[in-house]
């Protein structure tokens, strides 16, 4: 990816992925604390009956389960089996599906959604550029992009307090959703439950190569 290397916002791109018993643990962690960030999803979103939302690493599907309590169709993706497991066992909506995939190949049509968010998980994407270029293909025209990430202040630090994105890498990513053609890419700072996140917001005007 392009991002300056200071600013590069995929830092978890080579994480050895969450299977077996520790991919168990994850999803079960991830099942009772995404809450807050996936309403402020929803919110920023605005999120409705006549949306159909692709999740891009998903996990087990806190955000899936709020898009369909809005009223949303939703496809979470996830390239760990565990996540869509516990994500299948605990959702409780035929408006809800989830498939095995990843961002650099969603397993999605063409222009067949209307929201696609990414939620703490584009740091685990491998390849920024591709995944932005999917995100242009399964958007409908007029189709809006969100990706969040924890708020952090040194991008180098060690342990959790470098896992997130700092404000330079969310704006180093939002030139990427330009590079990638979407429009009116922006990054904000917001608060949901103890935590502050970043989100860049993108809007697709058309589908990749029309
Ligand atoms: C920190 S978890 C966040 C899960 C969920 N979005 C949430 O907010 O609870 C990151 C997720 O990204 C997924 N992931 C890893 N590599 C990915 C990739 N290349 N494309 C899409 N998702 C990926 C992981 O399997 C994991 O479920």
């Amino acid at each position: 990816m392009e991002a300056h290397s200071h600013s590069v916002p995929n830092h978890h791109a080579h994480h050895r992925g969450f299977h077996g018993a520790f991919g168990l643990v994850a999803g079960v962690s991830f099942l009772f604390r995404r809450g807050p960030v996936a309403e402020l999803a929803a919110d920023l979103t605005g999120i409705g009956p006549d949306d159909h939302l692709v999740d891009i690493g998903c996990g087990p599907g806190a955000a899936v389960r709020v898009a369909v309590g809005r009223g949303a169709s939703a496809t979470g993706v996830d390239p760990a089996t565990v996540m869509l497991r516990l994500g299948s066992i605990v959702t409780r909506s035929r408006r809800a599906s989830y498939l095995e995939g990843t961002a650099e190949s969603l397993p999605m049509p063409d222009a067949s959604a209307t929201v696609a968010w990414s939620l703490s998980a584009v740091h685990h994407w491998r390849d920024v550029d591709q995944g932005l270029a999917e995100v242009r293909r399964v958007l409908e025209p007029g189709g809006r992009f969100l990706a969040t990430e924890r708020q952090i202040r040194d991008a180098s630090a060690p342990g959790r307090a470098g896992h997130g994105w700092t404000m330079p890498q969310a704006e180093a990513f939002a030139s990427l959703c330009e590079s990638a053609g979407l429009v009116d890419a922006k990054a904000s700072s917001h608060s949901a439950g103890n935590s502050s996140i970043l989100a860049v917001t993108a809007i697709s005007l058309a589908p990749r190569g029309t």
